[in-house]
Order: structure tokens, then C-alpha cells, then sequence
């Protein structure tokens, strides 16, 4: 529990360049999991900094995005693939070919194949060595959303109201948020080598009690990372505010 959201972020910033120089150092890839939404935001802030200013490179550095809406056009304003580009990737000097980031814009037909080809391009790369995540209201990780399994692969899913209600602003009004997403499972989380979930202010607080104290089940299914040895919240002092 940190004070607030930007000692927190620069916490996480640090472990990341950390991993980046490591295996830079051992001539190996960086394979990083990555979420969108308000939460990382402060962290990729600090990334981008360390790299202006610290010369941070990226070059080594694969990343595959836990989800995108369904349908998206990568240039619609609210896809993730905008996001990504500029929170993150435009700042930096990744190679553009290392990006990967659900596709929204497949036919229903190809989406099942896509989502095994997905799985298995973590695998090829060695798996994730580290999978940040922020958490819904409604308990989910990814868009996993309450009766996600344990197991659960990267797949289509439908969106809670909840989250749809949470993307509202984004889209100008729930009716225009997709109802539906590709996301990573719970499963394709679990493998990787560490996780760290991370929530920031009061809005959180409740989910946050459920999510570490509370009984482990499809209907939170952020309490499945209880189940995880490998697994950090990393949370500001309201967001921690209701845990026993
Ligand atoms: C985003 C994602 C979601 C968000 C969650 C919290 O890639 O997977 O699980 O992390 O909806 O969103 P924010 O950070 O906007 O509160």
C-alpha cells in the first residue's frame, strides 16, 4: 500500500525497467502484459519519462494488450490500439512488429482461431514475464467478467452492464460502448511469470476488500488471483481503504 497513486506508479515503473535492463543484459526479449484504462496510466508516464530522459530502451521489449473492445477500428478514438500508441508505444522506441493487441475488427467466424493463435504467440515468445492489471467494479481482470472461468483461454466475451455503464463517458453514452470484447482469460494471466493488480482511489475500495478478502469465485473473478504465488496488488491508501 502506497500513498498515493504516483509513489505507486513510480514503483511499478522501476520494476519494469528493471525486467527490460535484466534481460536486455542476457541478450533476451522482455515479454510484458499490458492494460489500458485510467489505472496504468501514470506508469507508462514514468516509462516514457525513463526513457526521454534515461535512455530506457525498448528494442528488446514484447508486449501483448489484455483486451480490446468488440468490434473496434484500431483509429476509432476509444480502441485500445489508440491508447497504447499514446500513452506508450509512440513515446518509446519499441519495434511496432513486437505490439500485439486483440483485434476488433475480425469476423465472427475467425475469432475463435485468432484468439488460440494469440495464446500460442505468448507461448513461442517464452510467456509473459510480467502481466500488470487493473481491476473493474464488477471483480474483472482483463474483461473477465463475473462467471469467468479459472481456466478460461483468450476468447469473446460480453461486457458486464457495469463496465459498460464505467465506459460510458468514454463513448459518449453507454449505448454507443460495444457489448462485447476479445480478451485474454484467467488462464493466459495465471501464466504469467508475475502479476501485479493495481487500484487507485476510493471507487476501488470496495471491489479491492472483495478481490483479497473476500471468498474465491467466478463471481469476483479477481479473487482467483488468491489463488496466485506470484501475484502483487499494489494499491494507494484509499484504494486499500476498506481491508481489514
Ligand atoms: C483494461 C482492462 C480492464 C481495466 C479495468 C479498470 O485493459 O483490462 O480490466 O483494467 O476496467 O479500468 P480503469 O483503470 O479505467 O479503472
Amino acid at each position: 500500500v502506497y500513498k498515493d497513486q504516483q509513489e505507486a506508479a513510480e514503483e511499478i515503473a522501476q520494476q519494469i525497467g528493471t525486467i527490460i535492463k535484466l534481460k536486455q543484459e542476457k541478450g533476451e526479449n522482455a515479454v510484458l502484459g499490458l492494460a489500458t484504462g485510467a489505472t496504468p496510466v501514470e506508469v507508462y508516464a514514468r516509462l516514457v519519462r525513463m526513457h526521454k530522459e534515461e535512455g530506457l530502451s525498448f528494442k528488446n521489449v514484447i508486449t501483448f494488450n489484455l483486451d480490446e473492445y468488440y468490434p473496434m477500428q484500431p483509429d476509432a478514438k476509444q480502441s485500445y490500439v489508440a491508447f497504447m500508441d499514446e500513452q506508450l508505444f509512440n513515446h518509446v522506441d519499441i519495434d511496432r512488429k513486437n505490439i500485439h493487441i486483440p483485434d476488433g475488427t475480425l469476423a465472427a467466424e475467425e475469432i475463435a482461431g485468432y484468439c488460440l493463435s494469440y495464446e500460442h504467440k505468448i507461448e513461442e515468445v517464452g510467456g509473459l514475464d510480467l502481466q500488470i492489471l487493473g481491476i473493474g467494479r464488477t471483480g474483472h481482470i482483463g474483461f473477465n467478467e463475473p462467471g469467468s472461468a479459472p481456466n478460461s483461454g483468450t476468447r469473446l466475451v460480453t461486457l458486464d452492464d457495469l463496465t459498460r455503464r464505467d465506459a460510458a463517458r468514454d463513448f459518449g453514452g453507454k449505448e454507443n460502448v460495444p457489448t462485447k470484447a476479445i480478451t485474454m482469460g484467467i488462464g493466459t494471466i495465471f501464466k504469467a511469470k508475475e502479476i501485479i493488480l493495481m487500484a487507485w482511489s476510493k471507487k476501488k475500495a470496495s471491489i479491492i476488500k472483495k478481490a483479497v478478502e473476500g471468498e474465491i469465485s467466478g463471481n469476483v473473478p479477481a479473487t482467483y488471483l488468491q489463488l496466485s504465488d506470484n501475484v502483487k496488488f499494489v494499491l494507494d491508501e484509499d484504494a486499500a481503504s476498506e481491508l481489514t
